[in-house]
């Protein structure tokens, strides 16, 4: 599976590069120049060739909105007491929107109460890569040129205008933002998976970057590297940039799921897969439309390797922040806050995140590797049977801490079921041990010990310690099943009141 996936990685990775042998920077070219231009330049813009497009009420074209010709904005229903949403798509292979941009459009539309408008680049964007990176350029400098000529015509604040852009439209969008000149910065922007190749590691005026808007964020969902190059941006470039199951790839997206989307909807789906995990960022930031009161928490966090042993779920001082149109906008620095989350493989996205820190004494000199699973039981719902691997084996006296995700909703957890399952290999070890220390011998003492385990909830940051139920039985015994319940973290007292 991981290599089969790795085709269609490879697949999007050939579109990329079998063009951008044409190898130009970004940097140069009729629109490269400094905002000042912008001036001398906004008669002959008013031809632009980024189109601008309202989405009114209904489905369908959207309605024109022209430069220089304010009747366009009475006409399309242009309402100056509301924001702007503007949509930019990316790059096009076959000249045609993508149908994303209509599903973000029409909840947008129903979900906020704003203006939806589109970009429509796809001149500029159907081209080579490469030729396609050239032009995000000047067609960013047309979004800032509509976006002045709002403020003139219509004393329209670029502070109520969002800009959200997809792959290369995140970088136009950055463009967009950095010409725009004057005192001000456009309110927000989003980058979608802000496209890679020509861009990952440049300087902050050659991309999307947070110098660009006054709050910039970004949802990194395909950045896995195929020979030193990535579909989606590795680097982070917005104030808050998101990372999605660590941003490389999600799940979902593997090939052997194209199978089953074959099965259903033809060899239309081989285009899909491919897009699957750059576009998963468009769905994300749906779906926190869709779902206000399911929103995704998302963790400030070195790396996914730390993420994953549930070392970052902190909230402190402003730690985690909340993925998608809801961002909390706040503490914005200079410097990029890189957030992990942990997604379901489709909508509804949202999980819940939980450290599980746990103490093993295992009084044996060889360490053990035994596989457990553990049930939990919340005042709303339960959990069964969750497999745990510890990684390494349990030596005499270890804490483990690992991130358990939960698509159900736990409530408050009250009770902890832990199985040491009997596996064969296990069963074995097992035996021989038993011979060789005499105290295994009535099996009443397995020489493993689960001291404790502590909790702590990333989304309600709750903390809770668990012991076991019996404490005048600690050890645990292939096959059987123990249970932990609630207890003070000073064990010792617990374990003195328990008695
Ligand atoms: C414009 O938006 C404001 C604020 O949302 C709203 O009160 C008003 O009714 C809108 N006007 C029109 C013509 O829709
Ligand atoms: C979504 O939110 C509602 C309201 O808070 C809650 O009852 C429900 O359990 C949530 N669903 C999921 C999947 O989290
Ligand atoms: C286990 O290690 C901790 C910290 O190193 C120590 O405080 C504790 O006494 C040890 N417990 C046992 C049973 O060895």
């Amino acid at each position: 599976m991981e290599g089969s996936c790795c085709v269609s990685v490879f697949l999007v990775w050939g579109l990329f590069i079998q063009t951008s042998a044409y190898g130009q920077s970004p940097g140069t070219g009729p629109f490269g120049g400094r905002p000042q231009d912008a001036k001398t330049t906004e008669n002959s813009l008013q031809t632009t060739k980024t189109k601008f497009l309202l989405f009114e009420g209904h489905e369908g074209q959207g309605c024109q909105i022209r430069l220089n010709q304010p009747d366009s904005l009475q006409q399309c229903g242009f309402n100056t007491s509301r924001p702007l949403v503007m949509i930019i798509h990316g790059w096009t292979v076959d000249g045609a929107l993508e149908s994303w941009v209509w599903q973000l459009a029409a909840v947008l539309r129903a979900r906020a109460p704003v203006n939806v408008a589109l970009a429509d680049w796809l001149s500029l964007a159907h081209s080579h890569y490469a030729k396609a990176v050239h032009n995000t350029r000047r067609a960013g400098h047309e979004v800032a040129a509509l976006l002045r000529w709002l403020e003139e015509a219509a004393r329209f604040s670029r502070s109520n205008v969002h800009l959200i852009g997809y792959s290369l439209g995140a970088h136009v969008s950055g463009f967009a933002g950095s010409s725009i000149g004057g005192e001000d910065k456009i309110g927000r922007i989003t980058g979608l998976d802000p496209a890679g190749p020509m861009f990952e590691y440049t300087s902050p005026s050659e991309r999307l970057s947070p110098d660009d808007a006054s709050f910039v964020d970004a949802i990194h969902t395909f950045t896995r590297e195929h020979m030193g190059l990535s579909v989606g941006i590795k680097q982070p470039v917005a104030h808050y940039d998101f990372y999605p199951n660590g941003g490389s790839f999600q799940p979902g997206c593997h090939f052997l799921d194209l199978y089953k989307q074959i099965a259903n909807h033809g060899l239309n789906a081989i285009t899909q897969t491919i897009k699957c995990a750059h576009e998963r960022s468009v769905h994300l930031f749906i779906d926190s439309l869709l779902h206000p009161d399911n929103q995704s928490t998302a963790y400030l966090c070195s790396d996914m390797d730390s993420f994953s042993q549930g070392l970052c779920l902190s909230c402190k001082k402003g730690h985690c922040n909340t993925l998608g149109y809801h961002v909390r906008q706040e503490g914005q620095s200079k410097r990029s806050k890189k957030l992990f989350l942990v997604t379901r493989a489709q909508a509804p996205f949202k999980v819940f995140h939980y450290q599980f820190k746990m103490h093993f004494i295992n009084q044996i000199e060889t360490p053990v590797e035994p596989t457990f699973t553990m049930s939990l039981f919340g005042d709303k719902d339960a959990v069964h049977k969750i497999p745990i691997t510890l990684g390494t084996g349990i030596t005499r006296n270890k804490t483990y801490s690992l991130l358990i995700t939960l698509d159900v909703d736990l409530g408050e957890l009250l009770l902890i079921k832990f199985k040491w399952e009997n596996s064969a290999v296990w069963a074995n070890v097992w035996n021989t041990v038993q011979t060789i220390f005499p105290w295994g011998s009535g099996s009443s003492s397995s020489g493993l010990i689960l001291k404790s385990i502590k909790v702590k909830s990333g989304e309600t940051q709750q903390r809770m310690a668990f012991c076991s139920e019996n404490m005048d039985d600690l050890q645990l015994h292939p096959t059987q099943e123990k249970t932990f319940v609630r207890c003070e973290t000073t064990s010792k007292k617990t374990k003195e009141n328990n008695r």
